[in-house]
């Protein structure tokens, strides 16, 4: 890395007199902040596996979320979609143990660990809505009208169609994220947020019912950039609706619902 540096200073032409400054840099900021060196870090992580990593949860891909054959969303924006998902669940698996593992070693108020936590919500929230996403997905189901879902929304948005158009205009925020029918567990409050990325705008303790990606990826393979209206007007048509109704009425009951 000190050779890196060096011939950083040698191509951008740096005064000699920055060197030692940058040098001071990079020993108090970089080097005391990167693992140890590789056959140190071998055998600490050698014996962190065998002391540690078993306790390590495992997320696994949901295969059994995911939906086929939805109206106006095809197998194959599914399948492309369904990648990406997959590089989540990966993604969080390789924090978790990359954390523990810094951890284990005495790295844990590092950059390079503050750095990672940062991506928790990120890579998790990637993963947890993948799952509710899909999840919510089936075609020619229906909400009935006499459910309590139903009468709650009616009672909290004034009709059913307004809270319909409300989520719709939720979905279409500028932005990518996710357009999120959710419940305030404390007050019974129905609301549709937008969250950005995956972890902007999140509200804490609010119950996800209805959770709809509107990333670019959602619908790039059937429709083109400006393809946001059409996806979500063939997102409404597959709502997994008995699913949605289970996920508030075990909110009602104070139980959190389980992604699967
Ligand atoms: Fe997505």
């Amino acid at each position: 890395m000190k050779k890196v540096v060096m011939l950083a200073l040698l191509i951008s032409g740096s005064s000699i007199q920055a060197q030692p400054n940058l040098e001071d840099f990079y020993q108090e900021v970089f080097e005391k902040d990167t693992l140890p060196p590789l056959a140190r870090e071998k055998n600490q992580f050698e014996q962190y596996q065998k002391d540690y990593s078993g306790t390590l949860i495992e997320y696994t891909v949901q295969k059994q979320l995911k939906p086929q054959n939805l109206i106006g969303i095809s197998n194959e924006q599914i399948d492309d979609h369904w990648k990406l998902y997959q590089g989540y669940v990966n993604q969080v698996n390789t924090l978790n143990e990359e954390l523990a593992k810094m951890r284990y070693i005495g790295k844990g108020n590092s950059i390079n660990y503050a750095d990672r936590r940062r991506r928790y919500g990120f890579e998790y929230n990637g993963m947890v809505l993948h799952e509710l996403y899909f999840a919510n997905l089936k075609p020619k189901q229906a909400l009935a009208p006499k459910s309590e879902l139903f009468k709650e929304i009616e009672k909290q948005f004034g009709s059913f169609n307004s809270w319909h158009n409300d989520f719709v205009n939720a979905g279409k925020t500028r932005g990518v994220g996710w357009g999120i029918l959710c419940r305030d567990d404390t007050t019974g409050t129905l609301i549709n947020i937008f969250v950005d990325d995956h972890q902007i705008n999140q509200i804490a303790g609010f119950t996800p019912l209805l959770v709809m990606d509107v990333w670019e990826h959602a619908y790039m393979v059937d429709h083109k950039s400006g393809g946001r209206g059409e996806y979500i007007t063939a997102f409404m048509k597959n709502i997994n609706w008995p699913l949605i109704e289970q996920r508030f009425n075990q909110a009602r009951i104070g139980t959190i619902p389980k992604r699967y």
